[in-house]
């Protein structure tokens, strides 16, 4: 059998795992649901379930992973016995990840477009950037978001070129992209925090961040809170149980997850910093929604004095983010076809990664020729979206914190934890949070969902 191959080193390891959690969940959607949810109340309750589900449950898949050097499935598998029940919850999770980059790819492809306008916009001074009003700007991008080829097109180039890299495997492909993208983001998004908490009037903006509205949270909003931790840590469908099967025993698992979880924190909140002072400062519509960054910002960028240039600095900011994420979507996927199925890792990328793309496009043209078909009251891409985000990421990291908790012997949990590491009393804390906290909080938020809607 061939050898599984494994990451260069930690660093790279944690680059890998941050450029998976680092995404359009950071910077298309945190904003825009905080701007919705009550602005730092709904921050401190997306920041209390990352520290008390998110990073348990990071290192739960981390280990998982390692201990079984296996895909989402296969871990479930090895770990549990061949005849046990669990490997559906793997299934569920590659099935999770499989219909997240349906609709991922949608956005990332609008991102890619705006790139591209942008920067030669700003090279050949063309009309994009000469936006006035908020109008222009929802007018323009109503118009290519709906239309019925060119956002099909940009999905379809998103894709290949996620597809490609994945068929690349690990170290020439997913590390290699990452080692160079990374970097390259913290350079953008530091770039657009100075410029835009240095525009006059930014002040405002940091306060609609920071004053925390507590009247605008219910049960849907801590729902929601909920969700939006596991999407943007990339938990509770087996990505980072994908990744974490890369990984040798000398890695130490609770730190490069801890540092995971501390930089896409940190970077979904300077993408805030980021975006509402310049908003404000410069008169846009704060709880404009998911178009917030597509619509509000150009006509922002288009009032700043070197706009194009920050403009197109942020449109590459948002692609490259949604391609290191994205890739570890389809990594999940294609890897367990290849450790299942034992295809060849091309061909479960393209044939895989081709039928993703098959299915976004229902999920594209719902913002255009679509519109009007609804399933409970919702497009498909927003069906998708609450469906995958709200309840099959929380339920399947539910089903992961049982299964480490109660199945996988107390034992080889906290063998597993302290391989690499020291802590053993951190091995308690973690494993506490996993067999009681998490499940009974995660429980608590569903019923309380339900009847609050009853
Ligand atoms: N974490 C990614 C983001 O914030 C999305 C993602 C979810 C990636 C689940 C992998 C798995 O954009």
């Amino acid at each position: 059998m061939k050898r599984r191959e494994h990451w260069g080193s930690s660093l790279l390891f944690v680059m890998a795992a941050a450029g998976s959690a680092v995404g359009l969940g950071n910077i298309w959607k945190y904003p825009y649901i905080a701007g919705q949810n009550g602005g730092a109340a709904f921050t401190l309750i997306y920041i209390f379930w990352v520290v008390v589900i998110g990073l348990p449950l990071i290192i739960a898949e981390l280990l998982v992973g390692r201990a079984s050097q296996k895909d989402a499935v296969g871990a479930y598998k090895k770990l549990s016995g061949p005849n046990s029940p669990w490997w559906l919850a793997g299934a569920l999770g590659v099935l999770t990840g499989f219909l997240i980059l349906s609709f991922y790819s949608i956005i990332a492809g609008w991102a890619v477009a705006y790139t591209f306008k942008t920067v030669s916009a700003f090279l050949f001074s063309g009309d994009f950037l000469a936006l006035q009003t908020a109008e222009e700007s929802e007018a323009i991008f109503i118009k290519f978001s709906g239309h019925p080829i060119y956002p099909v097109v940009w999905h379809g180039l998103f894709m290949v070129i996620c597809i490609y890299i994945v068929s690349r495997g690990i170290k020439s492909g997913l590390e290699a992209c990452n080692k160079i993208l990374m970097p390259i983001l913290a350079g953008i998004l530091a770039l657009l925090v100075v410029r835009s908490v240095t525009l006059p009037g930014a002040m405002e903006g940091i306060e609609f961040l920071w004053y925390p509205d507590f009247s605008k949270i219910n049960e849907e909003s801590i729902l929601i809170a909920l969700g939006q931790a596991s999407f943007t840590l990339s938990i509770g469908m087996g990505a980072m149980i994908t990744y974490g099967s890369y990984l040798g025993r000398s890695e130490n698992v609770p730190k490069s997850a801890f540092w995971t979880a501390s930089t896409d924190t940190l970077i979904a909140l300077l993408a805030g910093l980021a975006i509402f002072p310049a908003v404000f400062a410069l008169g846009g519509e704060p709880t404009a929604g998911p178009s917030l960054i597509f619509v509000t910002l150009p006509v922002v960028f288009n009032h700043m004095p070197l706009g194009g240039f920050f403009g197109a600095c942020f449109f590459a900011f948002l692609s490259i983010a949604a391609l290191t994420s994205a890739i570890s979507l389809l990594e999940t996927v294609t890897a367990y076809f290849v450790d299942e199925k034992e295809w060849s890792r091309k061909k479960a990328a393209w044939i895989m990664g081709g039928i993703i793309f098959l299915l976004g496009v229902p999920c594209c043209l719902s913002y255009g020729p679509i519109q009007d078909f609804k399933i409970f009251g919702k497009n498909f891409f927003d069906l998708l979206d609450y469906l995958t985000t709200n309840i099959f990421l929380p339920f399947g990291g539910l089903l992961l914190s049982i299964f480490v908790g109660w199945f996988w012997r107390r034992r080889l949990a906290t063998e597993a934890f302290l391989t690499g590491s020291k802590s053993a009393r951190l091995a308690s804390l973690w494993f506490i949070c996993i067999r009681y906290v998490i499940p009974i909080l995660v429980i608590v938020v569903f019923i309380a969902k339900l009847l609050g809607k009853g």
